[in-house]
């Protein structure tokens, strides 16, 4: 009697562990049926912001393996005095001196528009971040070179806090769309790193235009009517 209760006991647990359980209103899905709804196609897949992103040149950012892959766009495509060796092939004396003649005859200096105002002197000097075998390049604290393309890596040593933001995307900006792939300003398309400090200014919608001061007609009101 009590091997036959048992051997019921037994049978009705194997077969209701084996049946499937109707899902119930309201209740979470099979397990088999989320795997398979998983595997089927997604209307999603295959969205891009590559068209939005006009081709814009960049580079793979290193230095965040926790990180899914993604890209800063490249800097020596905008700056203006890239490559440094159209003038840095001789040396700084030489270049120093050609300058001071330069500056007599009334010229502006080659880097007039670069003083810095970053880090106290003590601590920053122009040979802190570039390097002074290679102008081409930058360089670490313990000098190893790195690209102008990923000058961020310069500016993670000191700000480690912003870079790890950045890296996550809380910090900075993400170029194109919300779609892969993703690409993001580097650190020196928004700060100068000569004079990082971002001043306070007024909130101002980004591209805003007067068109009346577009037109083709001479104007006839004066600036700053109608605000
Ligand atoms: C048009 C020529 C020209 C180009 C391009 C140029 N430089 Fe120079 N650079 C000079 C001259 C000339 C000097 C000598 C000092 C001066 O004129 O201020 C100089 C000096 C410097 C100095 C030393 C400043 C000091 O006062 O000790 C640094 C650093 C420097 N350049 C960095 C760069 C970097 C980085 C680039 C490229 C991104 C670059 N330069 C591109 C002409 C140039
Ligand atoms: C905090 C690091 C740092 C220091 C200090 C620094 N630079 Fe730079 N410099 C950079 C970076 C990064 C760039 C590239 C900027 C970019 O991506 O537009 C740069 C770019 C330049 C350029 C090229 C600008 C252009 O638009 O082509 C010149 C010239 C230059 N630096 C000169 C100097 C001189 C001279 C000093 C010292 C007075 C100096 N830098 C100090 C980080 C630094
Ligand atoms: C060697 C260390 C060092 C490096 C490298 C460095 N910084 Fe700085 N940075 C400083 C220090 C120190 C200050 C001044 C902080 C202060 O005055 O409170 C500063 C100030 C700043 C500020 C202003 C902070 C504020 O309070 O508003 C910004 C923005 C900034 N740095 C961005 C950069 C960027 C971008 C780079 C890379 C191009 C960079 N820094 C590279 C040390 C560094
Ligand atoms: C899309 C533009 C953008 C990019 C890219 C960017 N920043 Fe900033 N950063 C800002 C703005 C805006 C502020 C806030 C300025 C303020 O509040 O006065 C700021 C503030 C800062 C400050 C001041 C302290 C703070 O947290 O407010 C530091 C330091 C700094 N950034 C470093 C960096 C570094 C390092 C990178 C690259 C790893 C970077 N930033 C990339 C726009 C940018």
């Amino acid at each position: 009697m009590r091997r036959a209760c048992l051997l019921v006991l037994t049978t009705a647990v194997t077969f209701s562990a084996c049946r499937r359980a109707d899902p119930k209103p309201g209740s979470s899905p099979h397990v088999l049926e989320t795997i398979a709804h998983a595997q089927e196609p997604n209307s999603n897949a295959g969205l891009s912001s590559e068209k939005h992103l006009d081709g814009a040149p960049r580079v793979t950012v290193a230095g965040y393996p926790d990180r899914p892959a993604f890209s800063a766009l490249q800097r020596t495509k905008v700056m203006q005095q890239y490559p440094c060796q159209k003038c840095h092939t001789k040396t700084l004396d030489v270049l120093r001196a050609q300058s001071q003649v330069a500056v007599a005859q009334g010229k502006k200096a080659s880097h007039w528009n670069v003083k810095l105002v970053h880090a106290p002197a003590v601590t920053m000097d122009c040979w802190t971040c570039h390097d002074q075998k290679n102008l081409d390049a930058l360089r670490t604290l313990r000098d190893a070179p790195v690209s102008l393309d990923h000058s961020y890596q310069v500016c993670a040593q000191c700000h480690s806090r912003q870079a790890a933001d950045w890296a996550g995307g809380a910090h900075g900006k993400r170029q194109g769309g919300w779609a892969p792939p993703r690409v993001v300003a580097s650190c020196a398309g928004c700060h100068n790193p000569h004079k990082p400090k971002l001043e306070p200014r007024w909130p101002a919608m980004a591209g805003r235009r007067d068109l009346r001061f577009e037109s083709a007609e001479p104007q006839t009101e004066s600036p700053g009517a109608n605000r």
